[in-house]
């Protein structure tokens, strides 16, 4: 039997084991788990010594994204790259409505990726704004076009996103009998919108305003609306990057009640803490939800730990400095930070080296849960014979430290300039193909494809 790549003798982690085996490769997929001493093998990739993953899904990219007057920087292709290179070999970004249609906004953003040159594979979250034509009728079509998820904002009232309580309440009952998940993200507009008014009126349009304005509270509430709206509506929930310590608290109580409520969380909020706003840098980190303080990060490790946490996800946004720094007033500074290529380090080495995630929950949390999240876990996120070849080979021994020059996002900073990392992918692997080599990019032969999401239950999710 000849296999196409051959992975020999790395530290293999896949669902229930880590072991030193190999990984036989043929026509995308894992074909052979365990020892191939002797086949014959197009290419060969000496493992011993490193820690080999199934390939990243990131479950939130915001690429080339509008935010009032900006639109993010990168596109499909330089995204793509970017993930490539920090271990991501699958995206789940967000379509917009197009011309208050969610299904057409769907279709938009296919279109959108393939134009671009997209080399990821890619799924889609679909946004669910407060003004569609057919309301939520066309729920059933968006997921039968391959999209079981969508998201609510439940602020952004100036970029005409802002869903209220009522729409929210028909959403979740739409979503959940077409068997999909509302996500949301929790912010309550009057508190913080309230605060900001002051704060302008007081001169008050810094970082540190912006961060100020959105204080816990103004997530905390939030959540706790959107938990007791989905559990009235009996639907299942996402709460879209949760930075808070009460947010982790209310999930964790909504789980242990049994209700199908899920959590993601950021790099940022893990690895940052909101000590970014007072410095003379403190616009570049302007997002929403803001960074909060170390008693927060702390409660948000415990929750990926304990599982109240399920996934990790970049929110990717990658504006670049000129764009952040354009507005006179923070207030009115583009929001999101770059990500896709730093998400899967920082994780490893801040969760794994740092000890506070065993290999396995690492491997859950960055890839098999976002899987399982969007409805592509028969292809993606699992290292298991007759899953896609999506390979993240790591060096734990690797070193670095982190700047923007090194890195490939279509942006001129990143949010963790100078912070070290201990752990970097050194081949990436997409569908068989090396992208990654010995931390040098090649180009694959194939573009990157749609997953198309299966609408299914959530008691798979962690
Ligand atoms: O600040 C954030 N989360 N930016 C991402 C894009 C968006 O629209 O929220
Ligand atoms: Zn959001
Ligand atoms: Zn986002």
């Amino acid at each position: 039997m000849r296999f196409d790549l051959v992975v020999r003798g790395g530290r293999v982690v896949s669902p229930g084991t880590a072991r030193v085996t190999d990984i036989g490769v043929r026509d995308g997929q894992i074909s052979v788990l365990g020892d191939l001493s002797g086949v014959d093998s197009a290419r060969t990739i000496d493992a011993a010594g490193l820690t080999v993953f199934s390939g990243g899904v990131d479950p939130h990219t915001h690429i080339r994204w509008p935010f009032l007057d900006a639109t993010s920087h990168d596109d499909f292709r330089t995204a793509s790259i970017a993930a490539f290179h920090g271990g991501t070999t699958s995206v789940v970004d967000w379509a917009l409505p197009a011309d208050r249609s969610a299904l057409a906004g769907v279709r938009r953003r296919q279109n959108e990726a393939t134009g671009d040159g997209v080399l990821v594979d890619f799924a889609l979250h679909c946004v669910l704004g407060p003004d569609l034509a057919r309301g939520y009728d066309e729920v059933p079509d968006v997921v039968e076009q391959g999209c079981p998820t969508f998201k609510c904002y439940l602020t952004y009232r100036r970029r005409g996103l802002l869903t209220d309580d009522a729409k929210l309440v028909r959403a979740l009952r739409a979503v959940a009998a077409a068997g999909g998940i509302v996500g949301v993200h929790a912010e309550n507009p009057a508190l913080h919108e309230t605060t900001e008014a002051e704060l302008r009126a007081a001169g008050k349009q810094d970082a540190m305003h912006f961060r100020a304005a959105k204080d816990n509270l103004v997530e905390a509430e939030a959540i706790h609306r959107a938990i007791f709206l989905a559990e009235q509506a009996g639907a299942p929930l996402m709460i879209q990057h949760v930075s808070t310590r009460e947010g982790v608290e209310l999930v964790r109580t909504a789980r242990r009640r049994g209700l199908p409520v899920f959590a993601e969380t950021c790099p940022h909020y893990l690895v940052l803490t909101d000590e970014v706003y007072e410095g003379p840098l403190g616009r570049r980190y302007l997002c929403s939800p803001p960074i909060k303080s170390t008693e927060d990060q702390e409660a948000l490790w415990a929750g990926l730990a304990d599982g109240t946490i399920s996934i990790v996800g970049a929110d990717h946004c990658a504006f670049t400095v000129a764009q952040k720094e354009a507005p006179a007033s923070a207030f009115d500074a583009p929001n999101g930070l770059p990500g896709v290529e730093t998400r899967l380090p920082l994780l490893y080495s801040h969760g794994v080296a740092a000890g506070r995630l065993s290999e396995a929950r690492f491997s859950e949390v960055i890839a098999e849960n976002p899987a399982r999240v969007a409805g592509i876990h028969s292809r993606k996120g699992i290292l298991a014979v007759g899953a896609d070849a999506d390979l993240v080979i790591i060096d734990p021994a690797a070193r670095r430290t982190i700047t923007a020059t090194r890195l490939h996002q279509d942006t001129d900073w990143t949010p963790y300039e100078g912070v070290e990392v201990r752990g970097w992918p050194k081949y990436t692997i997409r569908r068989g193909e090396v992208v990654i080599d010995d931390g040098r990019y090649v180009e694959p032969a194939d573009t990157g494809q749609f997953l198309a999401g299966m609408p299914h239950g959530f008691d798979t999710v962690r």
